[in-house]
C-alpha cells in the first residue's frame, strides 16, 4: 500500500478524504503533465479555478481545527468519512452523506436562535455520524441526547468518544446513540430538538420527516427542527418539506458567518412545531 494511500486511511482504517488532499491534486498533476493546472484554467476560468483553490485551503485549515478539537477533548471526531466500505443498517447506504462534523462556532451560532431554556429538551442528531455534535450540544442543558447513525464504525467511535470526553462546561451526560437507519427511527415521547446536516437524500428525509410528524400528532409536545446544508444545497428541498408538513412555523434566523472552523458556511433553518398540533 502506497504512502498517500495508508494517510487516507485515518486512524481507525476510515476511509478519510480530508487527509491527503495536496498528495491527490499532486499526482493528478503528474499524472497530467506540469501544463495541467493551465489547461483547467482554460477549461474552467480563472474565477472558477481560485474558487476551488480557495475551497481546498479553507477544507484544510478547518480540518487542522477540527483535529486540534479533537486533542484538547480527547477524542475523534475529524475527517470525511467516506460511507462505502462501512457496515451498514438498512437499504439506504447510496442516499447516505458522507460524515462530515459540524464546527463549534457553527453549532453555537445556530444555538442562538433557539429558546435558552430546553432543560426538558431532548437533542436528537439524525445522522450524528462520530458524535461531534453530540458532544458540543452536552455544553447546553438539555434532559437527554440521543444520535442516531447507521454506520457500525462510526457508531463504535461515537461510543468511545461519549466516555472520553473531557470538557469543564459539560451540562448533560445523558448521552446515547442508536444504531439504525433513521428511516426507522421512532422518536422518543419527549419535548424535542431535531438536528439534521446534511444526512442524506430527499426520499430519505421525507420519511424521516413523516415519521416524526406521526409522533408530534400522537403525542403533542414541542419539537423544533433545525436543517443544515452546504455544497449540496439540501435546504433548498428541505425547507419547503418542513412547510408543507403545515405544523412548522419557520422562525426567523441569522445569516450564518463564514467561520474559520467550518469547512464550508452551512444555510441553515430553525422551525418550532405550532402549539395546536
Ligand atoms: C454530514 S454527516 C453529519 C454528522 C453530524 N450530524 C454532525 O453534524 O457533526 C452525515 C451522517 O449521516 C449518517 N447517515 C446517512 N444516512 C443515514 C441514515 N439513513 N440513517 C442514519 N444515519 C445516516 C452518515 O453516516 C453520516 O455520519
Amino acid at each position: 500500500m502506497s504512502d498517500l494511500q495508508h494517510r487516507k486511511l485515518g486512524s481507525n482504517s476510515l476511509e478519510d478524504r480530508s487527509f491527503g488532499r495536496l498528495g491527490r491534486a499532486w499526482s493528478h498533476i503528474r499524472q497530467h503533465g506540469l501544463l495541467e493546472p493551465l489547461r483547467l484554467i482554460h477549461r474552467h476560468g480563472l474565477g472558477a479555478s481560485l474558487g476551488f483553490v480557495q475551497r481546498n485551503i479553507r477544507h484544510m485549515l478547518a480540518d487542522r481545527l477540527a483535529r486540534k478539537w479533537d486533542r484538547r477533548h480527547g477524542v475523534d471526531t475529524a475527517g470525511s468519512i467516506q460511507l462505502g466500505a462501512l457496515n451498514v443498517v438498512g437499504p439506504h447506504r447510496a442516499k447516505g452523506n458522507e460524515a462530515v462534523c459540524t464546527s463549534p462556532k457553527t453549532f453555537d451560532f445556530i444555538m442562538k436562535s433557539l429558546p435558552r431554556d430546553l432543560h426538558d429538551h431532548t437533542f436528537i442528531d439524525i445522522g450524528s455520524g462520530k458524535s461531534r455534535t453530540l458532544l458540543l450540544a452536552s455544553r447546553y442543558p438539555f434532559a437527554e441526547i440521543i444520535g442516531v447513525e447507521f454506520a457500525r464504525e462510526l457508531v463504535d467511535i461515537a461510543r468511545s468518544n461519549i466516555e472520553r470526553f473531557r470538557d469543564p462546561s459539560q451540562k448533560c451526560r445523558a448521552l446515547s446513540i442508536v444504531e439504525a437507519d433513521a428511516a426507522a427511527y421512532d422518536f422518543p415521547e419527549a419535548p424535542l430538538v431535531v438536528y439534521f446536516y446534511n444526512p442524506f437524500s430527499k426520499d430519505v428525509f421525507d420519511i424521516v420527516l413523516k415519521n416524526l410528524v406521526a409522533s408530534l400528532e400522537r403525542h403533542p409536545r414541542d419539537c423544533f427542527v433545525v436543517y443544515g446544508s452546504s455544497s449540496h444545497r439540501a435546504i433548498d428541498w428541505a425547507r419547503p418539506a418542513i412547510r408543507e408538513t403545515g405544523i412548522f412555523k419557520e422562525l426567523s434566523v441569522p445569516a450564518m458567518p463564514g467561520f474559520r472552523d467550518a469547512i464550508r458556511t452551512i444555510d441553515y433553518a430553525v422551525f418550532q412545531v405550532q402549539a395546536a398540533v
